[in-house]
């Protein structure tokens, strides 16, 4: 087949050549994005009288049909015209002769390959923004379920205070959010229209390209050339989103691995959404955690993959570009099922609630507020810390916990201890009593619950409005 820049070779491809030069088998998901952006260049071309209306809808016509076959699966697709935009326009041509050759005019696959992933990018702002915050609403609907819900909080994974499920749910909830505010600003990234710059240096021809982005809702144009063909860093932004985005999911999943193992016992996967062993029939694995946990890494190396695909090119467009796209897809791919899968998940696992509350009644976690217990009755933290130091000490040489030590016992470490001193003790009391802005404690919760829901609605209005602009 002859190729649409044939002109000046004297030889065919080599067929090896071909098949590694091809990207049509990943960019054909661009047909649409590409389609579109084609009929506003052509209504475009047709309104400045550089092509005529004849020719103009002819080319409407053509692409239609084209949008057509290719929805129905009719579409015969060619690794020999490389990639989706010259199957494209072979198809047009094929169709409508002449006109279809003048599509190109004052255009080229660099800037139309740029505006083909601005347009899906934006789609996929919306369409993950939309699966995003269902997560969120999934994970502040299971906190609402737990304000009272007592489990021990960690640092370096050994017990350190009391917290409940709701406020744990929260912190995710809360870096879900700052996501959710990194993928509005891709789409700020995304929304620059790049068509117009040809392959570097525009062209010739009087076009219009605020038409163009005003045919394609783009907020902006790009004011370079250069920068419009030869920059993906509106797909590094989205990586960079979804990176982040994955790394919350895994830390939560790397916690679902253990809250739902033996050893901690504090939660019960939904059979639904574990799985078993082929080998021992008592098994059952949280392997969507596993693998969310798992595909973080994958999203991660696409991101480093283009991060150092674009780092040393020269400007402005070089071939090398042609590899931002598999990653991106396959972190649009990743994210897709991530979200939707977590979801559910998460909306269907039991949490134990008396397994959590037995945990943080066999433990020092509430030491921190023994010592606060003193300073409240007027010692120095250092001292009071000191104190509670040997107490823990003692309880454990002793085989207790501290509700289980006697007065007459505490008075050997200080003699502040009064009989109240139990009253702090209890792993309720330790959470009721951290009612700072922020904390854990039930009416605390309750307050960051209707902030939640609040800022929630307000994210779900500005993705409507994000909607509306596709
Ligand atoms: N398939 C190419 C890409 O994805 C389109 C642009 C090709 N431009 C060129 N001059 N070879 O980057």
């Amino acid at each position: 087949m002859a190729k649409l820049w044939g002109g000046r070779f004297s030889k065919s491809t080599d067929e090896a050549v071909d098949a590694f030069n091809a990207s049509i088998g990943f960019d054909k998901r661009l047909y649409r994005e590409d389609i579109r952006g084609s009929m506003a260049h052509a209504a475009m071309l047709a309104r400045q009288g550089i092509i005529s209306e004849n020719d103009a809808a002819a080319i409407m016509r053509g692409l239609q049909e084209i949008l057509a076959e290719i929805e129905a699966g009719k579409f015969e697709f060619s690794a020999e015209l490389e990639d989706i935009h010259m199957n494209i326009e072979a198809a047009l041509t094929k169709k409508i002769g002449a006109a279809g050759e003048r599509l190109h005019t004052a255009r080229s696959r660099n800037d139309q390959v740029a505006l083909d992933t601005h347009m899906y990018a934006k789609k996929i702002v919306a369409e993950l923004g939309e699966l995003l915050l269902k997560l969120e609403e999934a994970l502040l609907f299971t906190a609402g379920q737990h304000t009272d819900t007592v489990m021990p909080g960690y640092t370096h994974l050994q017990r350190a205070q009391p917290i409940t499920f709701a406020h744990h749910l929260l912190a995710y909830f809360n870096m879900l959010q700052r996501d959710f505010r990194r993928l509005m600003g891709v789409w700020q990234g995304a929304d620059i229209m790049p068509l117009g710059a040809g392959a570097l240096a525009g062209t010739t021809f009087p076009i219009d390209r605020f038409f163009v982005a005003e045919e394609l809702n783009f907020g902006q144009v790009y004011g370079n050339s250069l920068d419009a063909v030869s920059d993906r860093d509106y797909i590094i932004e989205f990586m960079s989103f979804a990176s982040l985005l994955m790394l919350h999911l895994s830390r939560l999943s790397e916690e679902v691995c253990l809250w739902s193992s033996q050893e901690f016992g504090y939660i019960e996967l939904d059979d639904a959404f574990a799985t078993g062993s082929s080998m021992m029939p008592q098994k059952k694995n949280p392997d969507i955690a596993e693998l969310v946990r798992g595909k973080s890494g994958r999203v991660f190396g696409h991101l480093l993959g283009l991060l150092t695909t674009v780092k040393g090119l020269p400007l402005a467009y070089n071939k090398d570009l042609q590899e931002d796209k598999e990653g991106f897809f396959d972190t649009v791919d990743t994210l897709r099922f991530t979200l939707t899968v977590y979801r559910d998940m998460l909306l269907t696992l039991k949490v134990k609630k008396e397994t959590m509350a037995e945990a943080v009644s066999k433990d020092f976690s509430n030491a921190t507020d023994l010592a606060d217990y003193l300073v409240r009755k007027g010692l120095p933290f250092r001292e009071a810390h000191r104190a509670v130091g040997q107490c823990v000490a003692y309880a454990i040489e002793n085989g207790k916990y501290l509700p289980q030590l006697t007065l007459a016992e505490y008075k050997n470490f200080s003699p502040l201890f009064e009989k109240d001193l139990l009253e702090c003790l209890a792993p309720v009391r330790c959470v009721e009593a951290r009612r700072c802005y922020g904390g854990p404690a039930p009416e605390e919760t309750a307050k960051q619950l209707r902030l939640g829901t609040e800022a929630l609605a307000a994210q779900r209005e500005q993705l409507e409005l994000l909607k509306a602009k596709l």
